[in-house]
């Protein structure tokens, strides 16, 4: 069970209910959005459920998959919060209107905590597209750190030509890896990017045909697992922060990170090769 909050009320809902799979192997962790028939939307529920899984995630996780069941990856937002009765429980973006704008942007804050998690320094988490990732769906693509798609692979940011902006954390990461100006056109014409596409302007590590692509996670997934798993937690909170920091900034950063990793690896008096 998960504990789901919309704009106020609380209720436990199963992650079933949700449309979530949930499963923990090791070190990995699969989060699977599970509603093939309805091209696996997204409700507030999936984003509770998404912040829940990432607050409770076993100490020993080290790589997050996200994949979606079926041929899309995910079709965006439950297009029923669009409508006057909107998801049943979960209220609708035409009740939000009525909402104060305080109350609103606790709602986005709220549902932003699904998709933020999966930038946490200690884990790297992978996104598993194949088919359609449209709005929503594109922007939790997007909150991962690495991509591998497979080559039917269609990524769309739809909110623009719905009359929305993209507030699922996507903006950033999308201007980061391919630019404000492509970012700008890619968002304004809403069109979709495809998989070799994504590829070539830095959307995604790796395009492969689709029946290859749970087995492509599988070895990009072990390939992860092979580093020391402090050292891997230290380079990536380095990699995360290296745009916002001048070069000599970064150069004292990389010092400071080593000094830690030589003083856990060897202790202060030294001794002992690196694992
Ligand atoms: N919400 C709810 N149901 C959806 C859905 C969505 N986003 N997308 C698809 N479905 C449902 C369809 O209604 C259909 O249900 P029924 O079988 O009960 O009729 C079922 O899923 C299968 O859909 P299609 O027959 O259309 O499947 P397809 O494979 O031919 O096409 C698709 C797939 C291109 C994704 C198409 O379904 C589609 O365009 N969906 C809508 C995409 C969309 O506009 N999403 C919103 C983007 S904006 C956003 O996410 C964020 C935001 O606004 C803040």
């Amino acid at each position: 069970m998960v504990g789901v909050s919309f704009g106020g009320s609380a209720e436990e809902i199963s992650l079933k209910e949700v449309g979530l799979r949930y499963e923990v192997d090791g070190e990995i962790a699969t989060i699977t959005l599970d509603r093939p028939d309805k091209r696996n939307a997204q409700t507030f529920a999936t984003w509770s459920a998404l912040a829940d899984i990432g607050d409770g995630l076993p100490q020993q996780v080290r790589v997050v998959v996200i994949r979606g069941e079926g041929p899309s990856f995910s079709a965006g937002i439950d297009l029923r919060m669009f409508t006057p009765e909107g998801v049943p429980g979960q209220g609708s973006f035409a009740s939000s209107a009525a909402l104060g704008e305080a109350t609103f942007a606790d709602r986005v804050t709220q549902a932003q905590r699904g998709f933020l998690w999966l930038r946490r320094p200690d884990i790297v988490s992978v996104a598993a597209v194949q088919g359609h990732a449209i709005g929503a769906g594109f922007q939790l693509a997007l909150a991962c750190d690495l991509r591998v798609l497979a080559d039917d692979a269609k990524l769309c940011m739809k909110e623009p030509a719905l009359g929305l902006v993209p507030d699922l954390t996507g903006t950033k990461p999308l201007v980061d890896l391919v630019g404000l100006s492509r970012a700008i056109e890619i968002c304004l014409t809403a069109r979709v990017v495809g998989a070799q596409e994504a590829a070539r302007i830095g959307l995604a590590e790796l395009v492969v045909a689709p029946e290859e692509l749970d087995e492509a996670v599988r070895d990009l997934s072990a390939a992860l697992l092979a580093t020391n798993r402090d050292a891997a937690t230290a380079t990536k909170r380095l990699l995360q922060g290296a745009s916002g920091r001048t070069l000599t900034e970064q150069a004292a950063a990389e010092g400071r990170e080593q000094a830690a990793r030589i003083k856990a690896l060897f202790g202060e008096g030294g001794g002992r090769a690196p694992a």
